[in-house]
């Protein structure tokens, strides 16, 4: 019993030897909580798709925002509705694709009619209005985020909500 508790004893100060003796890493792992603190989280607000016109193509829009310190980026967007989802931009009124679009730290990417946008290229089936659309948003650093899009008449407007 008394060599037990002995050989206890001695296990647990080589363990806290051990510790103070890995010291370093406890200022590792600090920053490494740093990090998950500073990585960039998005939340999304308003989106919606515009009820397509064919089975050809739709956009989606929406507001991106980032309440981190850290700018990211939206690389990607997926969908059962289609195999070809792309990120379009606007210039000189005629959209082209790009590979990448910024969220800017403590910002918004903004995807509205006539300016930034995804584009649903070829769909499976045609959407109407009332039917929800589920598509995933993929960044450079930010966790995937799942955004469920609201099928709305075609002339419809994103509301303008104040955030004052
Ligand atoms: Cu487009």
């Amino acid at each position: 019993m008394t060599t037990r508790t002995t050989r206890t004893l001695a296990a647990a100060l080589s363990l806290t030897a051990a510790w103070a003796i890995s010291g370093c890493s406890a200022g590792s792992d600090a920053a490494d909580a740093a990090d998950a603190a500073d990585k960039p989280k998005m939340t999304v607000s308003g989106a919606f798709m515009p009820e397509p016109v064919n089975d050809k193509m739709a956009g989606a829009f929406m507001v991106i925002k980032n309440d981190s310190k850290t700018a990211d980026k939206l690389t990607a967007v997926t969908s059962q509705l289609s195999d070809d989802m792309q990120i379009h931009e606007t210039k000189d009124q005629k959209m082209q694709q790009v590979p990448s679009m910024d969220v800017p730290a403590n910002g918004e990417l903004k995807l509205v009619r006539g300016g930034n946008h995804i584009m649903f290229m070829g769909l499976k089936n045609k959407p109407s209005v009332g039917d929800k659309v589920t598509i995933e948003l993929r960044f450079e650093k930010a966790d995937p985020v799942k955004v469920e899009l609201d099928v709305k008449e075609r002339t419809y407007q994103a509301q303008h909500t104040a955030s004052h």
